[in-house]
């Protein structure tokens, strides 16, 4: 037995960040046992125990001590576990450092000359005074800052202190920089524009839209081995050099001139006290977690059609990269940018005004370049002025948040399946960069929070990006504080007003999603009132005579199915009104749910009272008295079923109808998609989902993969049949709304559904298909590790195999089996372990269509209608009374004169049973 994925707030042994009362979480692999009889969780302070709970009765998933921190602190703590089979293992030694938790600074804000467009270092030679034994730097450094000691950063995070509502707080960042300061004493913080102060948003003249000037703060806490300690903070005796950065912003990128003088070195500037005081009442220990490079690609060189020279990384990505030069002095290197090739040139206007690229003046020595002060979203990128560009000196580098990304995997039969998984993962990792935004690449990158909302359930299957979501829902609640409850559209807000529901909703769906994954209470906690906020604001807005409805709304954003003329062509055809009411409704139902499980009844009573107004409103505004939905689109019918908003059979018929009636295709945008293939499922049409799923032609997500996707797109059709764009006004291929289907796969074609926060409990009830052949699923929930697997053996034998973690059930459903399976599996209701069956199914796997099936079961998929409809004209129009005989019984009928159908020859029969059976999978 072994105790593993230790955390504290979801963050392995976190230095400096604001932890409140920190809760403590772990998992145990290996054991024998199938659940904790006792846990004990000891924590102490240099040796000194602060807390020991004593062998009792620990949450593994969130467990708060109910701690008071001290500032500046590192505690150790370590976990110990006894199974119910007497099993004993303790934890590795884990550690959390506290930062200043508030306390006064012994440092001052500086600035400089914000004019001069070098970028300025500030620095200082530490007077140490002894061996040092340790040393913490806590610093605030704004737009962007790199702390570097004796000339090498003090850390690897890029992008420091990252985005936030700069006007409200400022995060402090906590770097331990004991062994850097072993070689000497210079200590240098180069700052650079970044979101707060250089170009962004949607005013594309305006840069810093929160504030013109560099500003830092710096403290540095020195213990020598003798004991005693000394503080340098920021003052007057801090000094400010230019670097040979010229110019960085995060839409255009930086220039580099390593052929520029050196500029006097001048004496840093206090700031003025009462602008000092404002930036000082905003400090907070940070939430983000550091935005980290990560992996990195090898690129091959292509020359192009039009002769350019283009290094290709051949995944679509968020980052920098690394280049080595070794030009001649003068010569201006460049490097540019873009998503994709059109005609095998390179090519970039989708990135609309963002120049996306590093300019470099060589000195004629030999460097390797890499931006600090920007990041792009890419996979091509053009380089110009090298003598002799080589691949080998290019290196792609992925940056962005330090969550682990690949905590859920799945596998199949299926290339193009996997491909669109992996697709889902990158962007999830292209567009969680300290906030979680639309697209990295063109001029906006903006912390979009319906985008946000749609894809949290499979961000949270991919990844554990619990810790990034609690620093967006910091920044959201500190947003929403400044409009009354309102959620803005992005989040940091920009100085951008204006809500709308689905993006606004992002307030409560988020952490009611984190809670339902990690099974931790503190994120409703820490959220629950501005959950609540968001909902009253909505009430407000309504008022007494549904002014919701009458607001602008977004709603199914980049839809097909918008046909009325006016409307605008990225909103789709389902009322927009309707969306959000829907969505006001579920997020009274998720106060609710929040407020019951933090005991919280009476606020619970309130939001269920409210969101039974909502839904009376919603069914007297569009629905018949008979309770039919008047919103008649596929996205309305998935809300319907998403929601519970009417008879589930029924808006499930009418749904696979209307995909029946659109050619077999969706039709859906960022509402619709979200839940498509979800309440197919659930409403027992698995078949349609793995139709719409597998579909290859547009609109579809293999679509996009058989295009050479290697993230979501924006558009379902953002690159046409040729492959080339489809447009420049919106169109991203680095989005990741539509990848939320994954979520499908793992609940659905997998069968992995939680039905107890943090997956303590889980049905598990895979959906095999031929199609795929194969899947492997493994998931490293909050609970532990799940594993689900299955094999089509062959067209009658199943293999199924399930890993139930340490702590966790599982209720099993098998597919297509009968109880001698589930007895050979184990049972239906299984402990921890692992369990495996291999048995004959109830039901061909593999499908095999012929003239033996009823008309009712050939009309209902796309490939046997259409063979259907070859022979016999208007298959919608089959008289009733032969839907439910074979084809063969039926065909005598449809030939003897109905209307409408054909002359069908005497061996139609044979022929046709011949063409269906040729569909077989
Ligand atoms: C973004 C979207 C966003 C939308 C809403 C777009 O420009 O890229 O993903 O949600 O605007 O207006």
């Amino acid at each position: 037995m072994r105790i593993a994925a230790c955390t504290v707030n979801h963050i392995v042994n976190p230095l400096g960040f604001c932890l409140g009362d920190p809760t403590f979480a772990w998992t145990v692999e290996e054991a024998t046992g199938s659940r904790a009889q006792a846990s004990r969780l000891v924590v102490s302070d240099g040796g000194q125990v602060v807390a020991d709970t004593g062998w009792t009765d620990l949450d593994s998933l969130g467990c708060r001590l109910g701690l008071t921190l001290t500032p500046r602190t590192r505690y150790e703590w370590q976990v110990s576990v006894r199974s119910d089979a007497g099993e004993e293992a303790t934890s590795d030694a884990q550690w959390f450092e506290t930062g200043k938790l508030g306390e006064p600074w012994q440092a001052r804000w500086l600035t400089c000359d914000s004019q001069e467009e070098r970028h300025p270092v500030f620095f200082r030679d530490l007077p140490l005074s002894g061996e040092v034994a340790q040393a913490r730097a806590y610093v605030c450094g704004l737009g962007l800052y790199e702390l570097r000691v004796n000339g090498v950063p003090a850390s690897e995070e890029r992008l420091a202190p990252g985005t936030c509502a700069y006007d409200r707080w400022l995060q402090v960042g906590t770097y331990d920089i004991t062994q850097q300061l072993q070689d000497g004493s210079l200590v240098e913080v180069a700052l650079g524009n970044g979101w707060y102060k250089g170009r962004f948003g949607f005013d594309p003249g305006r840069g810093g839209w929160y504030g013109d000037n560099w500003e830092l703060i710096c403290e540095l806490r020195v213990r020598y081995a003798d004991g005693r300690e000394e503080v340098f903070g920021t003052d007057v005796d801090w000094q400010v050099r230019r670097s040979n950065v010229t110019f960085s912003n995060l839409y255009d990128g930086e220039r580099r001139d390593d052929t520029l003088s050196e500029l006097p070195v001048v004496a840093a500037t206090l700031l003025d006290e009462r602008r000092a005081q404002e930036q000082t009442d905003k400090l907070e220990d940070r939430w983000s977690l550091p935005v980290m490079p990560q992996e990195e690609f090898d690129v091959t060189l292509v020359t192009t059609p039009a002769g350019e020279c283009v290094f290709d990384c051949g995944q679509n990505l968020a980052g920098t990269f690394r280049l080595r030069v070794h030009e001649p002095r003068g010569t201006v290197v460049r490097v540019q940018m873009g998503e994709v090739l059109q005609e095998g040139n390179f090519y970039r206007d989708n990135l609309r005004s963002a120049r996306a690229e590093y300019v470099y003046v060589s000195d004629g020595a030999e460097h390797v370049l890499e931006p600090r002060f920007t990041y792009f979203g890419y996979r091509y990128a053009k380089v110009e002025g090298l003598a002799q560009p080589d691949a080998a000196d290019f290196v792609a580098v992925a940056t962005y948040s330090a969550f682990p990304s690949d905590t859920g995997r799945v596998v199949t039969g299926h290339a193009g399946v996997n491909r669109l998984v992996e697709n889902a993962r990158w962007g999830m990792r292209s567009n969680f960069v300290d906030t979680a935004t639309d697209c990295p690449q063109r001029d906006e990158r903006m912390g979009w929070t319906g985008d946000a909302q749609v894809f949290s359930p499979a961000a949270l299957l991919l990844g554990a990006p619990a810790a990034f979501f609690a620093k967006y829902l910091h920044d959201m609640a500190h947003e929403q504080d400044k409009f009354a409850g309102m959620v803005p559209l992005v989040v940091p807000a920009f100085m951008l007003g204006g809500t709308t529901g689905v993006w606004g909703d992002a307030s409560c769906i988020i952490p009611w999603n984190v809670y339902r994954a990690t099974g931790d209470v503190s994120v409703l906690e820490r959220q629950i009132d501005h959950m609540a906020a968001w909902v009253d604001y909505v009430e407000r807005v309504d008022g007494d005579d549904h002014g919701w409805g009458r607001t602008h709304q977004l709603g199914d954003w980049l839809a097909l199915d918008n046909y009325l003329p006016g409307k605008e062509e990225r909103k789709g055809g389902t009322d927009e009104g309707y969306i959000a009411y829907a969505f006001y409704l579920n997020s009274a139902r998720i106060v609710a749910k929040a407020a019951r499980v933090l005991g919280r009844t009476d606020m619970a009573d309130h939001y269920d009272r409210l969101a039974d107004r909502v839904l009376a409103w919603i069914r007297s505004e569009w629905f018949s008295p008979n309770g039919r939905c008047c919103v008649d689109t596929q996205t309305a019918q998935v809300v319907n079923l998403a929601f519970g908003l009417m008879d589930e059979a029924r808006a499930a018929e009418r749904l696979v109808e209307l995909i029946r009636l659109n050619g077999d295709r969706l039709s859906t945008g960022f509402v619709g998609t979200a839940f498509l293939c979800d309440v197919l499922s659930e409403a027992g049409h698995s078949r349609v989902a793995y139709d719409l799923l597998l579909n290859e032609d547009f609109p579809g997500w293999l679509y996009a993969v058989n295009h050479g996707a290697t993230t979501i797109w924006e558009r379902w059709n953002s690159l046409d049949e040729q492959g080339r764009i489809s447009g420049t006004g919106m169109n991203s291929l680095n989005h990741y709304a539509y990848g939320e289907v994954v979520e499908w796969i793992f609940a659905h074609a997998a069968g992995l559904r939680s039905d107890a926060p943090g997956y303590r409990s889980a049905v598990v009830a895979p959906e095999p298909s031929w199609r795929l052949r194969t899947l492997e699923m493994t998931l490293e929930s909050a609970v532990g590790m799940w594993r689900v697997a299955w094999r089509c053996v062959d067209e009658r034998r199943l293999r199924v195999e399930i890993v139930v973690p340490f702590g966790a059930t599982a209720q099993v459903r098998l597919p297509f089996a009968d109880e001698a399976a589930y007895q050979a599996l184990g049972g239906r209701e299984l402990s921890a372990g692992s369990y495996q069956v291999e048995y004959e199914t109830t039901e061909p796997l593999r499908r095999v269509p012929c003239a033996d099936w009823t008309l009712r079961e050939l009309v209902a998929s796309a490939d046997t209608r259409s063979v259907i409809a070859r022979h016999v004209r208007h298959v919608d129009m089959l008289p009733p009374e032969t839907l439910d005989l074979a084809l063969r019984e039926a065909l005598p009928l449809l030939s003897q004169g109905v209307p409408g159908t054909r002359e069908l020859s005497e061996d139609a029969a044979e022929r046709l049973d011949a063409e269906l059976r040729a569909l077989a999978e």
